[in-house]
C-alpha cells in the first residue's frame, strides 16, 4: 500500500518504518526540514534500539522516503497516518493545534477513495471533528479512522512487530478490512485485531494508559504505607501478584512514571471527566500521587541529613525517565535535581544515554560523568532514578570505597536490603525498611 504518515516524532517515525519494512511505500512528512534532511543521511532523532538500522534499510530499498511536502505525499496515499504531537494544552486538555493545522494541509489533495488514519493520542471525539472539518474542505465524506498505538519507548519496535492487540476505530467496515490487511504480517502470533467505533478506539488509548499509570501509583501509595508500617513492598507485590485476577505487571513500586505519555494522557483523561460532569477524582489521585511520588528521594535524604542538603555532593544514577531511552520528559529525577540545587547540594551525574538531554537544560549546574562509579568521587551519598541494567551489579566494595560514606538512595530497589546492611551500607530503598 502507498501510506503518507505525517509526524516524524516517536510514533510516526516507528508506525512509518515498521509499515514499510513489510512492505509498504511509505512517504514520511515533516514541517521540520533539518529533521528530514537528517533523516535521508540516516540519522534518527531520538534513541530507540534497532530504529536506526531500520530507517536506513527500507530507505536504502526506496520504500521509505521523507519530506517536507505534505500535499506531495498525500496526493498518492491510499492512507494517510497522522502522527502529529499531541501535547499537553495550558487546561489539561490535548492541544490539537498541530493536527488541525495539518487536516486543514492535506484536505485538498486526499484522494477520493484515500482514509486518513489517526496515530495520535486524541481526545473522544475528534475523529468525528475531523470528518466533519474533512466534510467542510472537499464537499464530500472522507474515510476518517483511528488506531491508536500502545508502543513503550527503548522497545517500541518490538511492540510494533509484536503487539499485544491491534485496535482500530471505524465507521465503515471496508476500511477495517483494509487496516486488518495492512496489519496481517505483524499478527501472525493470533493476536487480536479488534475492530470498533471511533469513539471506543480513542477512549482505549487513554483508558489503557490511565489504568497502567492506577497501577503505579497504587502500588507506590502501597509502598510508602509499608514504610511506615513494617514489611516489604516486594513480598506484598508477590503475595499479591500470584492471584491471577492480579498479576504481576506494572506493579513495581518507584519514583514515580514520567515520560511524555502517562503525565499528559492521565491530565487529558481528567479533562474528559470534567468536560463530561463527572468528578475526576481517582484520575486527581493517580496524579497527585505521582507527583508526591516524585519527592520520595528527597524526603528520605532530608530525614537523613536533618533537612541540611547545603553543600552537600551527591552522585545520581540515571537521569532518563526510564532505562534503554534517553527521554527525560517530565523525567522523576528532574524534579530531584531542581530540589537538590535549590537545597544548595552539589550534583555528579550519570546517564548512559540521557546526559546530552540534561545538559541542554542544566548546562554547568551539573558535573557529567561518564561512567557511573566516576559520580561516587567525593560524593556524600549516591541516589538512583532509572534501572539501567548497568545499575544492577556494581562492585559495591568499589562504590563504597569512593563514596565519602556509605549512603544509597535507590528510587528502584535496585539492591537487597539484607546485603546492603550486611555491607555496611545505609540503604534506603522504596517500601522497604531501612
Ligand atoms: C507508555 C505505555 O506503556 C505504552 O503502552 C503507550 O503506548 C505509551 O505510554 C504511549 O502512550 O505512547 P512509555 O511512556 O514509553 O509507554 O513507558 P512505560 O514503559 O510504560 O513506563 C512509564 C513510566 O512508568 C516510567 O517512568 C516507568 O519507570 C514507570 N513504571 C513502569 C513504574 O514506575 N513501575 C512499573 O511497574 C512500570
Amino acid at each position: 500500500m502507498k501510506i503518507a504518515m505525517v509526524g516524524t516524532g516517536y510514533v510516526g517515525l516507528v508506525t512509518g518504518t515498521c509499515f514499510a519494512d513489510s512492505g509498504n511505500v511509505v512517504t514520511c512528512v515533516d514541517i521540520n526540514a533539518a529533521k528530514i534532511a537528517a533523516l535521508e543521511a540516516g540519522k534518527i532523532p531520538i534513541y530507540e534500539p534497532g530504529l536506526e538500522e531500520l530507517v536506513v534499510r527500507n530507505h536504502e530499498a526506496g520504500r521509505l522516503l521523507f519530506t517536507t511536502d505534505l500535499a506531495s505525499a498525500v496526493k498518492d496515499a491510499e492512507l494517510v497516518y497522522l502522527g502529529v504531537g499531541t501535547p499537553q494544552g495550558d487546561d489539561g486538555a490535548a492541544d490539537l493545534s498541530a493536527l488541525w493545522a495539518v487536516v486543514d494541509g492535506l484536505a485538498p489533495h486526499l484522494q477520493p477513495d484515500a482514509a486518513v488514519v489517526v496515530k495520535s493520542t486524541v481526545p473522544v471525539g475528534t475523529n468525528a471533528a475531523i470528518f466533519s472539518r474533512l466534510l467542510e474542505h472537499t464537499g464530500r465524506e472522507c474515510h476518517v479512522a483511528s488506531n491508536p498505538e500502545f508502543l513503550k519507548e527503548g522497545a517500541a519496535i518490538d511492540d510494533f512487530m509484536k503487539p499485544d492487540r491491534v485496535v482500530v476505530g471505524v465507521r465503515d467496515p471496508k476500511i477495517g478490512e483494509k487496516l486488518r490487511r495492512l496489519y496481517a504480517p505483524f499478527l501472525r502470533t493470533e493476536k487480536p485485531f479488534l475492530v470498533m467505533s471511533p469513539e471506543s478506539a480513542e477512549l482505549t488509548k487513554y483508558v489503557a494508559n490511565a489504568m497502567l499509570a492506577t497501577k503505579i501509583s497504587f502500588i507506590n501509595t502501597m509502598a510508602n504505607l509499608t514504610e511506615k508500617l513494617g514489611g516489604d513492598i516486594n513480598d506484598v507485590r508477590r503475595g499479591i501478584g500470584h492471584d491471577s485476577r492480579i498479576g504481576f505487571a506494572f506493579l513495581f513500586p518507584g519514583v514515580g512514571y514520567g515520560g511524555s505519555c502517562f503525565p499528559k494522557d492521565v491530565r487529558a483523561l481528567e479533562a474528559m471527566f470534567s468536560r463530561a460532569g463527572i468528578d475526576p477524582v481517582m484520575l486527581q489521585a493517580v496524579d497527585v500521587i505521582n507527583e508526591g511520588q516524585k519527592r520520595t528521594l528527597l524526603e528520605k535524604m532530608n530525614h537523613f541529613y536533618d533537612g541540611d542538603l547545603t553543600d552537600k555532593t551527591f552522585a545520581i544514577w540515571g537521569l532518563a525517565f526510564k532505562p534503554r531511552t534517553d527521554d527525560i520528559r517530565e523525567a522523576p529525577a528532574l524534579a530531584l535535581i531542581d530540589e537538590l540545587l535549590k537545597a544548595g547540594a552539589k550534583l555528579r551525574v550519570h546517564d548512559p544515554e540521557a546526559t546530552e538531554n540534561v545538559k541542554a537544560i542544566y548546562g554547568d549546574k551539573l558535573t557529567y560523568c561518564d561512567l557511573p562509579l566516576e559520580t561516587l568521587d567525593g560524593a556524600d551519598a549516591l541516589a538512583i532514578n532509572t534501572e539501567w541494567a548497568e545499575f544492577r551489579q556494581p562492585d559495591m566494595t568499589e562504590v563504597k570505597r569512593r563514596l565519602k560514606a556509605p549512603v544509597v538512595f535507590d528510587g528502584r530497589n535496585l539492591y537487597d536490603c539484607a546485603t546492603m546492611r550486611e555491607l555496611g551500607f545505609t540503604y534506603y530503598s522504596i517500601g522497604r525498611q531501612t
